[in-house]
């Protein structure tokens, strides 16, 4: 098996047996014709499966270790794709710091159709877990490190856990944050995983997308049913866009990762910053999991500002290189107010379980010169304090 550095670049492409062109062709092309009726050709419509949609598929199944993959046009409608597997009377657990728009689907939508969802406070606390899982609980989700305040859960111990309790509780893990680069949750005993393909997957922000990626074929081919019944599937186009953004995935995460740690590094001695969150710092404090379930620490931090002696609109106003803007994992910096922008569907009460606070600031680090970056945010945070 080839290291992903050369996987990302090989797996999905050699697609092209006409003119062996070096990328993958976009077959812009709705319908796929038969010979006859005997000979039916591998594709027959685009909303069923697409030969550019499938080269991203295959690549991204190869990098999570997974046996299939189903690439939809939002994170969303992956998300969704998998909650069709459950029917009315089942039970959901999910943890309360997690992606607002995951949080609103599960809390306004899914509940319409009879799913009962649990939020608890941490997926870790097996105790409290073992307290909530009922007959009915059918499914568990987990975000990590989760949106936005970097929460761990232990992946191999929930998994070994709920699995000695019932075996059928599915597990699914949002591994956005980190990319197959960084982190395998099937590796560690999840059944799915899934992805905003928007963030680090394509990397150069200009494409909605979304992945499930499936432990074995059955579930696999339960998800593609799902995609082709809902026409939850991305374009060929969207697909061709996040096959090339993906050939550059293991350089980007390490410079975004690198990037990441020396914003932390700067935030944390910064008089006005009450706490950095971020899972590259020994601080962190659930360090020592991090070290073992992850192969690197990402490029998502938050911090919270003194918001007393600090004017938040002040110090957004004065930034020049980090764009005040929802999303996450492109090139560029990106800052962000969770409590007004990517959280705000959350109702307020369950922003306050989650840990948020309108002072808490997501960053995106982008990939631009780090020494660019600190000194952009030492100008912004001179000008917003009273201070400093
Ligand atoms: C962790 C996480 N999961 C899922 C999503 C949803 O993805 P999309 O916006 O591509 O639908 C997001 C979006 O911000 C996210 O941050």
């Amino acid at each position: 098996m080839a290291h992903i550095e050369t996987n990302v670049i090989h797996q999905g492409a050699n697609l092209d047996s006409s003119y062996h062109s070096i990328t993958a062709p976009i077959y812009a092309s709705s319908i796929f014709a038969a010979q006859d009726l005997d000979q039916r050709p591998p594709f027959d419509y685009t909303r069923s499966g697409n030969p550019t949609r499938k080269a991203l598929e295959d690549t991204l199944a190869c990098l999570e270790g997974g046996a299939l993959a189903s690439a939809t046009g939002s994170g969303m409608s992956s998300i969704m794709a998998v909650l069709l597997m459950l029917k009315a009377g089942d039970h959901l657990i999910a943890p309360q710091c997690i992606y607002g728009g995951t949080h609103r689907i599960l809390a306004s939508i899914i509940q319409k159709f009879g799913i009962e969802i649990t939020f608890l406070p941490d997926l870790n606390n097996l105790e409290r877990l073992r307290e909530n899982i009922k007959a009915n609980t059918k499914m568990i989700w987990i975000e990590t490190p989760s949106n936005p305040l970097l929460h761990i859960t232990d992946i191999k111990a929930l998994s070994e856990f709920t699995k000695a309790l019932n075996a059928k509780i599915l597990l699914v893990a949002d591994n956005t944050f980190l990319s197959p680069y960084f982190q395998k949750p099937l590796e560690l005993g999840c059944d799915l995983v899934i992805h905003s393909t928007t963030k680090y997957i394509n990397g150069h922000s200009d494409v909605i997308g979304g992945v499930v990626v499936s432990k074995t074929e059955a579930l696999g081919t339960e998800i593609a049913n799902y995609v082709n019944c809902l026409g939850l599937a991305c374009s060929p186009f969207d697909a061709w866009l996040v096959l090339r953004g993906l050939k550059t995935l293991p350089q980007r995460m390490e410079a975004h990762q690198k990037n990441a740690l020396k914003l932390a590094e700067f935030l944390g001695k910064q008089a006005v910053v009450k706490k950095v969150f971020y899972t590259g710092l020994p601080s962190h404090p659930q360090f020592e999991l991090i070290k073992k379930q992850m192969s690197g620490f990402g490029g998502m931090l938050s911090f919270e500002l003194d918001t007393e002696k600090a004017d938040l609109n002040k110090f957004f106003q004065s930034l020049k290189y980090f764009s005040l803007a929802v999303s996450l994992g492109g090139v560029e910096s990106l800052i962000a107010q969770p409590w007004s922008m990517s959280h705000a569907s959350m109702p307020e009460k369950a922003r306050i379980e989650a840990g948020l606070s309108p002072a808490i600031i997501r960053v995106s680090a982008g990939i631009e010169n780090s020494e660019d970056l600190i000194s952009d945010l030492k100008t912004a945070l001179e000008a917003c304090c009273s201070c400093c």
